[in-house]
């Protein structure tokens, strides 16, 4: 079996967006992968009790507990190490990892940012795009590096920018879309159409295609 973990902060929409469509397509027995726990750094987090709820180990890891950046980031590489993961899904994690964290599971972690990347890592990339007067927006999924919001590209949903968005408006046009875009880039990867080759996503045409949404 596969083993996905899936690290959170918060809301978690996009966790159960990849858990409905595990279940509804029955990954466990299509593609032998299975969600084997969920791991937020902030134990009020609402996608742990969602997890609980669904019968998916759930566990808080409060960063607030440690002195420091690495050694905060050496618990969490134990913690989800000890699920073997062939996959780690950063789905809403609101911390910046290290080399510590992100050297021992690169090339099987993957990350999803709100924007279109390379344009506007970091935060406030809604409003930011709409000061910045794009016409376009959306988010991105990519391999994790040890740069922020820096690896390797895999997929992309677009979104038009409309002249009476707010920044609130704009993030929610780009949620829907993000939770069709995940769990299509967390299939592709489990069933080994989606690899880190030389620093760069290697896919064929069909799974670019697949990937590149558009509202
Ligand atoms: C998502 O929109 C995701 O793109 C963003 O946080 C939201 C989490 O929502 N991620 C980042 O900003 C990462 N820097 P969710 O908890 O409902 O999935």
């Amino acid at each position: 079996m596969k083993n996905i973990v899936i690290l959170i902060s918060g809301r978690g929409s996009n966790f159960e967006a990849i858990l409905e469509r595990s279940r509804a397509e029955r990954w466990a027995e299509t593609i032998g992968a299975d969600i084997r726990a969920v791991i937020s750094n902030r134990p009020e987090a609402k996608g742990l009790v969602t997890a609980k709820q669904n019968g998916i180990e759930a566990v808080a890891l409060d960063h607030k507990t440690f002195a420091s950046r690495e050694e905060f980031d050496k618990a969490l590489g134990d913690l989800v190490a000890s699920y073997e993961p062939d996959l780690v899904v950063l789905a809403g994690f609101m911390r910046v990892l290290t080399p510590v964290f992100t050297d021992r599971f690169e090339g099987r972690m993957l990350n999803i940012h709100p924007a279109l990347l390379p344009l506007f890592p970091g935060l406030h990339t809604h409003e930011r795009a709409i000061e910045a007067g794009c016409r376009v927006h959306g988010s991105t999924v990519h391999f994790v590096s040890s740069v922020l919001d820096g690896g390797a590209i895999i997929g992309q949903a677009v979104v038009p920018v409309l002249p009476t968005d707010t920044p609130d408006t704009l993030a929610d046009r780009g949620l829907v879309l993000e939770h069709k875009l995940y769990p299509a880039v967390v299939k592709a990867f489990l069933e080994g159409r989606v690899r880190l080759e030389d620093g760069r996503a290697v896919m064929d045409d069909a799974t670019a295609r697949e990937l590149a949404i558009f509202a």
